[in-house]
C-alpha cells in the first residue's frame, strides 16, 4: 500500500514538472535570460499569448522573436524589463 502511494506521488511530481518548468533559462551569448515561466502563466493566464499553436518549445524562437514578444509586451504594459541588462544576466 505504502509503495503504491509513493509511486503515485512520484508520478504526480514528474507529470507536474514535465508539463512546464517554473523557470526557464533562455540561452544567449550576452548573458542568459531567466524567464519566470510560471509567474508569466499566472500573470497572463492565456498560453496562446506566447504559444500560438501548442504549449511547448516555440518554433523559430530566438533573438528577434524574443525581443518582439517579451520586450514588446513589457513596453506596452509599462511593466517588466526593457533594458538589456535587466534580462541578460552574465
Ligand atoms: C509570456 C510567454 C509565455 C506564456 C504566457 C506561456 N509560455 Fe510556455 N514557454 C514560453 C517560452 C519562451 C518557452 C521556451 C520556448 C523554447 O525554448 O522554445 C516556453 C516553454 C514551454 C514548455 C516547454 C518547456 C517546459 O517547461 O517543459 C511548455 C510545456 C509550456 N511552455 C507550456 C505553457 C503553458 C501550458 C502555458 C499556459 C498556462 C504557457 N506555457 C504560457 C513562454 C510562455
Ligand atoms: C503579454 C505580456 C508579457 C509577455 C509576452 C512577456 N512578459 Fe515578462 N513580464 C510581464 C509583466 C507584466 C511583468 C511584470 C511583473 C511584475 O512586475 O510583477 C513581467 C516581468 C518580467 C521579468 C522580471 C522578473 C519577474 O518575473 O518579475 C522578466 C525577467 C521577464 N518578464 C521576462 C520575459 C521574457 C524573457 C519574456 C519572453 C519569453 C516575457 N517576459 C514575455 C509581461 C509579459
Ligand atoms: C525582455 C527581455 C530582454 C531584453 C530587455 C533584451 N533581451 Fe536580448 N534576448 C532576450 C531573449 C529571451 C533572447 C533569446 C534567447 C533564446 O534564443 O532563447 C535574447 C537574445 C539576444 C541576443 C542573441 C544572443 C545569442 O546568443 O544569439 C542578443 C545579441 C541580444 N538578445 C541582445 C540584446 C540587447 C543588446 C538588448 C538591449 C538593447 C537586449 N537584448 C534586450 C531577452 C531580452
Amino acid at each position: 500500500m505504502k509503495k503504491i502511494a509513493i509511486a503515485v506521488l512520484v508520478l504526480v511530481a514528474f507529470t507536474g514538472s514535465a508539463f512546464a518548468a517554473d523557470e526557464i533559462s533562455l540561452p544567449a551569448k550576452n548573458g542568459n535570460v531567466n524567464f519566470t515561466h510560471k509567474k508569466h502563466q499566472e500573470l497572463l493566464k492565456d498560453c496562446k499569448v506566447c504559444h500560438e499553436k501548442a504549449p511547448g518549445t516555440i518554433e523559430g524562437f530566438g533573438k528577434d522573436a524574443a525581443h518582439k514578444l517579451c520586450k514588446g509586451c513589457h513596453e506596452v504594459k509599462k511593466a517588466g524589463p526593457v533594458k538589456c541588462g535587466e534580462c541578460h544576466k552574465k
